[in-house]
């Protein structure tokens, strides 16, 4: 605890490590690779490695500087600087993880599901249980309990985490699964390159073909959508992690280091799945083989190549859907502790009363979404079932977030707090000229162009 009565980490590695355990979630296994298929392999990576590096540094560097100054969560932040104005913005950047994070953990639930099916069949023996995948997963979904019971059992998994507090439970939850999640993701990768005619699939992921990719526009609004969903950015979570950091530590190493771990893993997923996809499922000779997105590509083709390798394939599903679980459980803990320190420090009560009352709404409401494709599939929110209703929403109101953030920091608070703040303690700040360009003008207008993209998008206009 420091004097001012604030959890911290224990250090900057600590501190990186939790914010590259939220950025490293279900968008770097699902999305990533399918988006790095669909646009042009090798052009679409550096693409999104270049954004990353710009966009989504200044971005991560502006949540971070703002949590740490404030000390303070999105929630009351923007007041602590003497703003109190913004305390709005601060509003919205906690409804975002407030309605993320209950169809999230349901989503959890299906991997947690998708975890305890494969130990079962791979303990027991028994091939075969993932024979009809698409019909496996549909059955599930509409399932009248099982849905709810897995998005209970997985939301107290990650209540249990934060309960425990900043240091003594995400940290060291973090320092486990972590090494863990990447130790499987680099022996998956390697031993998928390993197969005989892995090359097809890893020459498809990374020669750049633009012939399909629709343009240099899509290719740029979909690496950058996906660039911020993936660093977790707009959901007040890099503030609420920012505010727990020490003083001393530089902020712009642990951007740049966030922003590398989280892309480094999202190429990784792309060596893991694309090769696999492309010698079991793809078409045959030079056909370009239509890879599933999101919950598709992991719910069932997936499992139908795992179920393809007989009992080998059980263990390779374990293994697989063991990373995926640890991935999910480590953003769902940063989406939690998000809303727990929020309630904190608005009401001032205690941390376990709040991951209570943050337990109790995300099974509420999330109930709403576990049994939207089941018991209450005549539920539809705009002609959407709940969970994608949710979704949508959310892709609209980040970037509003973001794009407000950057108006705040550029034309409010003004970029030199900022900068002042990185500089403060050790590591100093080697961008401050680019910073103050990238956050007044270029960055607002860039997620305003995902902003617009995703609105027409969800009006069925255009799609990315
Ligand atoms: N960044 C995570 C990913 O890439 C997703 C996430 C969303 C994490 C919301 C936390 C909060 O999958």
């Amino acid at each position: 605890m420091k004097a001012d009565g604030r959890d911290s980490w224990s250090g900057q590695l600590a501190f990186v490590l939790a914010a590259a355990a939220s950025a490293i979630g279900l968008g770097n296994l699902w999305r990533f690779p399918y988006l790095a298929a669909k646009y042009g392999g090798g052009a679409f990576i550096a693409m999104y490695v270049a954004l990353s590096l710009t966009l989504g540094f200044v971005l991560l560097v502006t949540e971070i500087a703002i949590g740490r100054y404030a000390r303070q969560s999105q929630l009351t932040a923007f007041g602590a600087m003497g703003h109190p104005k913004w305390n709005a913005l601060g509003v919205l950047a906690t409804v975002v993880p407030l309605c993320i994070l209950p169809y999230y953990n349901v989503i959890g639930g299906w991997v947690a599901k998708y975890f305890a099916a494969y130990a079962k069949a791979a303990f027991l023996g028994r091939a075969g249980v993932f024979s009809d995948p698409s019909a496996f997963f549909s059955q599930f979904v509409a399932a009248p309990w099982e849905p709810f019971v897995a998005m209970v059992v997985f939301t107290l998994a990650v209540l249990a985490v934060v309960v425990l507090g900043v240091k003594n439970g995400i940290e060291k939850a973090n320092f486990v699964m972590m090494p863990l999640l990447l130790a499987m993701a680099l022996g998956l990768a390697a031993y998928v390159a390993s197969m005989p005619g892995a090359w097809r699939g890893i020459r498809y992921y990374l020669v750049p073909d633009f012939s399909e990719c629709g343009g240099v526009g899509k290719v740029v609004l979909g690496a950058m959508g996906q660039m911020f969903y993936s660093l977790s950015l707009a959901m007040g979570i890099m503030i609420t992690y920012g505010s727990y950091m020490r003083r001393r530590d530089s902020v712009q190493k642990a951007a740049v280091r966030i922003v590398a771990a989280d892309t480094f893993v999202a190429v990784l997923s792309g060596f893991m799945i694309i090769p696999v996809v492309v010698m079991f499922a793809g078409g045959q000779g030079g056909e370009r083989p239509v890879i599933d997105a999101g919950p598709g590509l992991m719910f069932a083709t997936l499992p139908g190549i795992f179920d393809s390798m007989g009992p080998a394939g059980l263990w390779l599903g374990l293994l697989f859907f063991t990373l995926v679980i640890f991935a999910a459980l480590t953003s769902s803990i940063s989406m939690t502790e998000t809303c727990v320190a929020s309630v904190c420090d608005f009401f001032r009560v205690r941390r376990a009363a709040a991951v209570v009352a943050i337990g109790v709404w995300s099974v509420v409401v999330g109930s709403i979404s576990a049994f939207g494709y089941g018991r209450w599939s005549c539920l539809s929110l705009f002609g959407l079932p709940p969970l994608d209703f949710f979704d949508s929403a959310m892709n609209v109101l980040t970037p509003i977030v973001a794009a407000l953030t950057c108006v705040f920091v550029g034309w409010s608070l003004r970029p030199k707090r900022i900068i002042a703040e990185c500089r403060r303690g050790g590591g100093g700040f080697r961008f401050a000229a680019f910073y103050v360009v990238m956050v007044k003008f270029v960055a607002p207008l860039l997620v305003a162009a995902i902003l617009v993209s995703e609105i027409l998008r969800i009006a069925g206009v255009w799609s990315v």
